[in-house]
């Protein structure tokens, strides 16, 4: 018998990330422009990839000496167009690739949540999938009138609810609900499209949606929880997990963690594709990749403030803060806790400078 292999493509953002490196052309100006996306998919396609996820943070990073200096002019994880609208656009020009953006709890009412991906459901030809996030920076908040985000735990219990008012709007159009009945005037049963009247805590929403039945019946949902908390949930409802832990023991342990929570969840462990994320090194020879991998380190030692900014938008800390050469030490954030957790992990005893060169070398995965 021969074993599934799943492959997914992270798309960090738009893809102006590369800028400057030679290979790269003219991307500080193409950017903004469809062709680029485009060759992206249809790559992607090509190659047998199973979907896209598009990532998303809708803020521009200040990590670094409390600026946004170094986020501008590096364009570090800057700019971020909305991935509803690429995602929409991505659809359009591809053809049986998974599309997977990311829309955050905070920023995006259930409701409309369920209708973006409703809609790019069926445009796509039951070709979507939502990442469901919660968030990790205050700034991002403070984009959508809050002062902070709730406590990390908190945004956990708040996308539980969240979760149930999608999913219950995307079952509020029963199968064969449209009928198309011209000779007898019909297009819709309404017997078959139903209110959900959900009141919760945090959330409640009226429904039914009113973009109409998604294709899927429930489009896909994509979860990367690594806390406790955050791998239960997405034990409790994703599709596919795409996690980041270090090594093949971590990501085994990572696999079992999440398996047996979704048979304590009542799931069966096989309805959930779990991947893992990795930057390979692609090169004609051996030597050439491992040159390539020592690269990395260079590169990182020679980058260290972009590179402790990035880690720092990533866990939501402003390491300017800290002696590069002194041990990094304990460190607590409201962010994404079991990335921050691999880091201290990773590092040890090691000093924040020698830490970071490490995680930017052969075998890290990328940052997130
Ligand atoms: C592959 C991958 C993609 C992710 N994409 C996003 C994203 O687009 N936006 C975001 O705010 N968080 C994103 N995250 C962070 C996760 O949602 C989660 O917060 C993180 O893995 C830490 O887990 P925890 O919140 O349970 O500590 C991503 C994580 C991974 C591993």
């Amino acid at each position: 018998m021969q074993t599934p292999f799943h492959l997914a493509w992270f798309l960090q953002g738009s893809s102006v990330q590369a800028w400057g490196e030679p290979w790269t052309g003219n991307i500080g100006q193409d950017w903004m422009g469809l062709s680029l996306f485009k060759d992206l998919v249809q790559s992607l396609e090509r190659a047998c990839f199973d979907y896209l996820l598009i990532e998303d943070s809708i803020y521009i990073g200040e990590t670094w000496q409390n600026s946004r200096d170094i986020f501008l002019k590096t364009g570090m994880c800057t700019p971020r167009q909305d991935p509803a609208v690429v995602g929409s656009i991505l659809a359009a020009v591809s053809s049986r690739l998974g599309i997977v953006p990311t829309l955050s709890t905070f920023a995006y009412a259930p409701y409309l949540t369920a209708r973006i991906i409703g809609s790019i459901d069926q445009i796509s030809g039951g070709r979507a999938g939502w990442n469901m996030v919660t968030g990790s920076s205050d700034l991002s908040a403070q984009n959508f009138g809050m002062d902070k985000l709730p406590d990390h735990d908190i945004r956990y219990d708040m996308a539980e609810e969240y979760v149930q008012i999608v999913k219950q709007l995307w079952s509020s159009w029963e199968p064969g609900a449209l009928l198309d009945d011209r000779k007898n005037g019909v297009l819709f049963d309404p017997g078959k499209v139903h209110s959900i009247d959900y009141v919760g805590q945090y959330y409640s929403s009226r429904g039914p949606l009113n973009s109409g039945p998604c294709p899927q019946g429930r489009p896909v949902i994509a979860q990367a929880g690594g806390s406790t908390k955050g791998k239960t949930f997405a034990a409790g409802h994703a599709d596919t997990i795409v996690a980041a832990p270090v090594g093949v023991a971590n990501m085994k342990q990572y696999r079992d963690d999440v398996r047996a929570s979704m048979v304590a969840q009542g799931r069966n462990p096989d309805d959930c594709k779990i991947l893992f994320l990795l930057s390979p090194i692609v090169s004609e020879t051996e030597s050439q990749a491992r040159w390539l991998a020592d690269q990395r380190a260079v590169l990182a030692e020679r980058n260290i403030e972009a590179r402790l900014a990035r880690l720092g938008w990533n866990i939501n800390i402003d390491f300017s803060q800290f002696d590069l050469d002194q041990p990094v030490g304990e460190l607590s954030t409201n962010g994404h806790q079991s990335t921050l957790a691999q880091f201290l992990t990773r590092a040890g005893k090691s000093t924040l400078r020698e830490a970071v060169i490490a995680q930017n070398s052969n075998g890290s995965p990328p940052d997130r």
